[in-house]
């Protein structure tokens, strides 16, 4: 087990003065486990409820039986819990600090006028007729309006489905035709790095490409100024309606079971899945994991720098946040626009107190050496974190040494789009920090390491990581298909949430992720399936079999390595390297697009006809004198040309 001496002890300064010291937190985590409906039933005291609860929970995780709820009796509207509440006593705080791509340009929206432009924004959608219950999907670019658009669906009982301003046409397509999605709201146009990003004219294309819906309403925020194509039949500008409407929009009434949002998110087999989160439950843990977790206290600057197409910025960047009265930092641009030193630029430009960053963007700064923080004092910052993926301890101390100047915390902290809030993390003044490891289970989480066939390891051991329990924020259901919710997630061990990643946990209790145990890439963060890069890549004319496989990257923590068989008569050339790598940035985005293209006249099978990803991992690895047992392939000659192709690319 990694060493007991790389201890990082809470600092004293930090003990003194924190929500939840170490003595504190035992007692808190054991009553959360051993008093679970009690623990939530307080907990969940922070938030407003119109009607208040009395159900705490009821839930199974037999796969025949398969239920989740949460406060199932209580009735609230998150919207207000996030902006209503606050009014009175803190309507002049800032809600949004929003930082622009371009270094200087910033804004602040205090609740009250964030409060205000929901409203109306939230009447503008009703004028449309969007209803409750309805799917309004939202490709924005980091801008307050995007965070107007999430509140103001939850402020009419609208389902919101954010999806990534970064993916193609195509893949936005995808995800309306699948929530049945007859509204959109984007921009027309954002801004990243210092580039133009085209978003209107992707919707465009994606309205027309939909297939299992007919878009009736397209709201555009003309943020960059000038729309080509304007479309009267669906097209509505935004400030054009909420011009219109006025400035009192009663927040809906809704079920602690009725839906919040779907993310689509992937998984190891078939098209993204929309995972569905609902009301009282996701909200009582984003609020309480975001006040915990980051220590946060009211006044305090707290930057999460994720986007809101991903889960981290729905839990962190908007609801937990603002849940708590807190003030949220949105940056719309990148880590290293127009230079490294930005990150630190804000930090002291806007006195931020606390940044919450993924590994990947602290592995590219990492690069530039010290230069990231030069001449930055840094100052403000109390308190740093981590999240989206298994952090390398050398990336952890150079976060720690430079950011943190020594000083700061880091909460490394193990979550998924699935489990809605942080699950494993430490709590910054309760926990004695080893760079790499996510630490202990958040209050009320109960994780576990089995074997593959289910069996509980106890104490110092390595396994699959599995959730005992329920807890308020975990996914309901993947929308218009609970069956796949009950096989991806309840189905490979009984009565036990599978996170698909694989855990080891030291004599201390700590975990420490080791990655997926699945076919999920996690690259530079962002989450995708191996056979969703697989069928984009083989509806390609000239491919007739691809497999993908992840390998180490320095930056990304994996980079994407496709093995591409060529339908016969096609030439294997940098041509057609550049055509399938372009053609997946279409058909998915610029996420996706690959690392490295191997040619493989032939793919590693065993004689039922399966691909051993195992031996591709490898060869994609660079480690191809450790390919193991190769002699149940159907043709094991298949890797003596892997191989040499290997060698023929480094
Ligand atoms: O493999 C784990 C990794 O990211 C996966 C979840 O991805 P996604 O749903 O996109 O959510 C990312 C943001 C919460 C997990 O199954 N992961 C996330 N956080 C960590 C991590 N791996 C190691 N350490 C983390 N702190």
């Amino acid at each position: 087990m990694t060493s007991q001496t790389e201890t990082y002890p809470v600092p004293t300064a930090y003990a003194a003065n924190t929500l939840m010291d170490e003595a504190r937190y035992f007692e808190f985590y054991n009553r959360s486990v051993e008093d679970n409906e009690g623990f939530w039933r307080e907990q969940a005291q922070r938030i407003d409820w119109i009607e208040p609860f009395n159900q705490v929970k009821d839930v199974s995780f037999a796969k025949d039986d398969l239920h989740i709820r949460w406060f199932a009796d209580g009735k609230l509207n998150v919207a207000a819990n996030c902006l209503d509440r606050h009014l009175v006593e803190h309507g002049d705080t800032t809600a949004i600090l929003w930082v622009g791509d371009e270094p200087g340009t910033s804004r602040e929206i205090s609740y009250l006028e964030l409060h205000r432009e929901v409203c109306r924004f939230a009447n503008g959608l009703k004028s449309l007729g969007v209803q409750k219950g309805d799917v309004v999907t939202i490709y924005m670019p980091m801008i307050p309006e995007a965070a107007v658009a999430m509140l103001a669906c939850a402020r009419i009982g609208a389902v919101h489905s954010v999806v990534f301003a970064g993916f193609s046409p195509e893949a936005l397509a995808g995800r309306m035709d699948d929530g049945k999605s007859r509204t959109l709201i984007t921009a027309n146009a954002g801004r990243r790095g210092g580039r133009s990003v085209p978003l209107k004219q992707n919707v465009d294309r994606a309205v027309a490409l939909c297939a299992e819906t007919t878009v009736e309403n397209v709201v555009v925020v003309n943020y960059t100024g000038g729309v080509n194509d304007w479309n009267p039949a669906v097209d509505r500008d935004y400030a054009e309606l909420i011009a219109a409407q006025s400035d009192d929009c009663p927040a809906e009434v809704m079920d602690a079971e009725d839906p919040l949002f779907i993310l689509y998110t992937s998984g190891s087999t078939g098209k993204p899945k929309g995972v569905l989160h609902t009301s009282g439950g996701y909200i009582t843990y984003a609020s309480i994991t975001h006040e915990y977790v980051f220590d946060y206290r009211r006044g305090e600057r707290y930057w999460c720098a994720a986007d809101i197409g991903w889960i981290t910025g729905h839990s962190y960047i908007i609801y937990g946040p603002l849940a708590n009265g807190a003030t949220t930092v949105m940056y719309e641009g990148v880590p290293n626009y127009p230079d490294a030193t930005r990150v630190s630029q804000i930090i002291d430009d806007h006195q931020i107190n606390i940044l919450y960053i993924a590994p990947t963007a602290i592995r590219a700064l990492m690069a530039e050496g010290d230069k990231p923080v030069a001449g930055a004092s840094l100052e403000s910052l109390r308190l740093l974190g981590t999240v989206g993926e298994p952090i390398n301890p050398e990336a952890w101390k150079w976060y720690h040494r430079t950011f943190g100047r020594g000083q700061c915390p880091i909460v490394d902290t193990w979550w998924q789009t699935e489990t809605g809030g942080a699950m494993l993390t430490p709590l910054p003044g309760a926990t004695a920090l080893k760079p790499g490891s996510a630490t202990r289970p958040f209050f009320g989480v109960q994780p576990a390491l089995v074997d593959g066939e289910g069996n509980i390891l106890e104490g110092a051991a390595e396994g699959n990581l599995v959730l005992l329990g329920s807890w308020p924020g975990q996914m309901r259901t993947v929308f218009g298909d609970h069956q796949r919710f009950i096989d991806t997630y309840f189905s490979t061990f009984d009565n036990m949430y599978f996170t698909g990643d694989g855990a080891r946990r030291d004599d201390d209790g700590y975990y420490w992720i080791t990655g997926r145990v699945d076919d999920v890439l996690n690259v530079s963060g962002h989450r995708m399936g191996t056979a969703e890069l697989e069928s984009a890549l083989v509806a390609h004319q000239a491919v007739a079999e691809a497999a993908v496989v992840g390998f180490p990257h320095d930056i990304k923590g994996q980079g994407i390595y496709v093995y591409v068989t060529l339908n016969s008569g096609v030439k294997p050339t940098e041509q057609m390297r550049n055509a399938l790598r372009n053609w997946l940035r279409r058909e998915i985005g610029p996420i996706a697009t690959p690392d490295i293209i191997q040619w493989a006249p032939g793919l590693p099978k065993t004689r039922s006809g399966k691909i051993m990803r195992r031996i591709l991992r490898k060869v994609a690895a660079d480690e191809c004198d450790q390919l193991g047992d190769t002699s149940t392939l159907a043709d094991p000659s298949v890797v003596d040309n892997l191989v040499a192709n290997r060698a023929a690319l480094s």
